[in-house]
């Protein structure tokens, strides 16, 4: 073999712009077919008085890749003097959506087949859009049976001025388009004598001035574990470094949940051993101390964690005959994790093949085939993940309905909070010392168990007012409560921190870690923040032992917490004397699916108090809390 180096590409096209012939041609005009296989099937044609067809030679192969279980049937390769070439997944578009979002099998470049005669299609634009959405930039367009339109240059020109405008709508910028004729290897792998107009590349030439990725070696280690097998007392785990360098001794922790452990061998099979690894590699590893991990655990570095959390902002593409609706549970695929997911919200729904913004009835929240989505997705654990822009493997996902992939997407970048970057510890000689007397004991005491009930919402929703009545009543009943209220604890503990994304990310962490710990001590803690950001508000809620965070959404029109202005600061925000103001110039996000929403313009402060009290269960099951 002249040269080791491999470039993996796709090939797509609508179902009758030639493929199958491209490949065959491809497979013969780079002499990477079997012996005598050509020769073969033309004499059957022959035999049987049918014309040869290119297609019936891929066919030919397929089947007897099928009957030769060694041999990866999603796959095949062909070469030139440069490299080799694998071809991933050439005949079905679903199977290649699903191999390219998992990573299974990962295109550096693509070739998109458009027919000379039929034009751009639906599906022209949408194999555009999806090779958009799964980040490939590295394309060439060939405009295939120009036979047909008797090599007309006005034909291919027009296409490729049609096409090269719709694909730029999306950001995608061919490197080249070339007219071609896959069934008589015009501008193939030799410059066609029926084209003497054109003067550019041809498809090899093409092929060979595409780069190959560099693998990421350089990026944060994500080592999705596949299996976990066990030899007597020992685990191996094994997984593919999707991206960074893993070392005996390095501290790993496996997310999600965070265990750590140290890394005491690697393993690799029939190579000899090493001490690292890297990006694209596969291999197994023992720790030195026993932790229990699953196949989905991502293996990662203290210093470069995912984020971790229940929810995600996605772009997604739906090829489900049946549409992706809210209400309805799927799977989630994501690396090597799986997990149970619904839509939280569908910001935007558009047609992949026009790009034009579908608009839906207000009560029918679903995305149907061939449509992409912004959406929120929502899953039932928690799910390590990275944004797409940041990290390609950890940030792409498939969705599967009932048994089928039905979809795939990308993670979008957004404010997720990072656990561990602000939490994050500075010693690493800490412990928990455990006291003796435990929350249900204090429960048993009181009568009741400590809790969080977070109030969030903008200035002048009500929050200062209903947490002070309501600490009253509770204080009235017997009960043990106390108030955070953000203007207070801006005066002391937080006194260093203004109203950036970042300060106010960080006076939310602090006030949770209050929160909790009020919380622990026995008393329903009722905090007065605006707490705009629905990940600081996440982060909290991922504090607290579960049920006991209470999510109340004080919910009132902006102009409404405008008209009441108690601080006049909406007056000050207007006359821009005050800056990033929640509402005016800063954003508050909405909880998806907090415990409690009141409607504070339309509720009296003693119905809203009411509800709280109603929402805490006071008299039931908290009270039957026995040691
Ligand atoms: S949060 O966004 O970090 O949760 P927090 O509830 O602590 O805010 O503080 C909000 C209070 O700070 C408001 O009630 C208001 O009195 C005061 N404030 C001063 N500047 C701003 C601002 N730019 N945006 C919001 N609130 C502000």
């Amino acid at each position: 073999m002249p040269t080791t180096e491999q470039l993996k590409i796709v090939i797509v096209g609508h179902v009758d712009h030639g493929k199958s012939t491209f490949v065959g041609r491809l497979f013969h005009d780079t002499g990477s077919l079997p012996e005598g296989k050509l020769e073969q099937l033309q004499q059957v044609a022959a035999r049987r008085g049918v014309p040869f067809e290119w297609a019936n030679l891929m066919d030919a192969l397929q089947a007897e890749r099928d009957q030769n279980i060694t041999i990866d049937t999603t796959q095949i390769w062909f070469q030139t003097p440069k490299r080799q070439y694998v071809i991933i997944d050439a005949p079905g578009h679903k199977e290649f959506l699903k191999n390219m979002v998992t990573g299974a099998a990962h295109a550096e470049a693509a070739l998109l087949l458009i027919d000379a005669q039929e034009g751009v299609q639906e599906n022209s634009r949408r194999h555009g859009y999806l090779l958009h959405l799964l980040g490939l930039r590295q394309i060439a367009v060939l405009v295939n049976k120009m036979d047909l339109v008797a090599y007309a240059q006005s034909r291919f020109d027009a296409l490729e001025t049609e096409y090269r405008a719709w694909l730029k709508t999306i950001g995608l910028e061919p490197h080249v388009f070339i007219p071609i004729a896959a069934r008589t290897g015009d501008n193939i792998a030799s410059r066609s004598p029926q084209m003497p107009w054109w003067h550019g590349p041809t498809v090899l030439e093409t092929l060979d001035r595409f780069r190959v990725a560099e693998l990421p070696t350089q990026q944060p280690l994500r080592l999705p574990i596949q299996d976990v097998y066990r030899f007597d007392e020992r685990r191996i785990l094994a997984g593919r470094i999707e991206s960074g360098t893993v070392r005996v001794g390095d501290r790993l922790v496996f997310h999600p949940g965070g265990k750590t452990s140290t890394v005491r061998t690697l393993e690799r099979w029939n190579v000899p051993s090493r001490d690292d690894a890297h990006a694209g590699e596969s291999i197994g590893l023992t720790l030195t101390e026993q932790i229990f991990v699953e196949r989905g655990a991502v293996a990662t570095r203290e210093d470069t964690p995912p984020f971790e959390l229940t929810w995600f902002k996605a772009r997604v593409f739906w090829l489900g005959r049946q549409p992706f609706r809210k209400g309805r549970r799927y799977k989630l695929k994501l690396a090597t994790q799986e997990a149970e997911c619904e839509i939280a919200t569908i910001d935007k729904v558009i047609d992949a093949s026009t790009l034009a913004t579908v608009s839906r009835q207000q009560n029918e929240l679903l995305v149907s085939r061939h449509e992409v989505a912004e959406l929120t997705l929502k899953t039932r654990k928690p799910v390590a993940f990275d944004a797409a822009t940041d990290l390609v493997a950890t940030g792409r996902f498939v969705i599967v309905d009932g048994y089928d992939v039905a979809g795939g997407g990308i993670v979008m970048p957004d404010h997720y909070p990072r656990r561990t970057s602000t939490a994050e510890h500075k010693s690493d000689h800490l412990y928990w010392s455990q006291g003796k007397v435990t929350h249900d004991h204090r429960a048993r005491r009181h009568g009741h168990a400590g809790c969080v009930l977070w109030l969030t919402g903008l200035s002048g929703s009500g929050k200062s007012t209903l947490a002070a009545e309501l600490e009253r009543e509770l204080f009235n009943l017997g009960k043990h409560a106390y108030v955070l209220d953000g203007d207070n604890i801006r005066h002391g503990l937080n006194s260093d921190l203004g109203f950036s994304p970042r300060d106010r990310n960080e006076n939310i962490r602090r006030v949770g870690e209050v929160a909790k710990l009020f919380a622990d001590a026995g008393f329903i803690c009722v905090t007065a923040f605006i707490s705009p950001y629905r990940a600081d508000r996440d982060l909290v809620r991922r504090m607290m032992p579960a049920g006991r965070f209470i999510e109340v959404y004080l919910s009132a029109p902006l102009e409404v917490c405008e008209q009441r202005d108690v601080k006049g600061l909406y007056a000050k925000a207007r006359a821009q004397e005050l800056q990033e103001f929640t509402g005016i110039s800063a954003p508050y996000e909405p909880p998806i699916e907090p415990e409690l929403v009141l409607r504070t313009d339309q509720l009296t402060v003693a119905e809203a108090v009411a509800r709280l009290l109603d929402r805490l269960h006071l008299g039931a099951e908290d009270m039957a809390i026995s040691i």
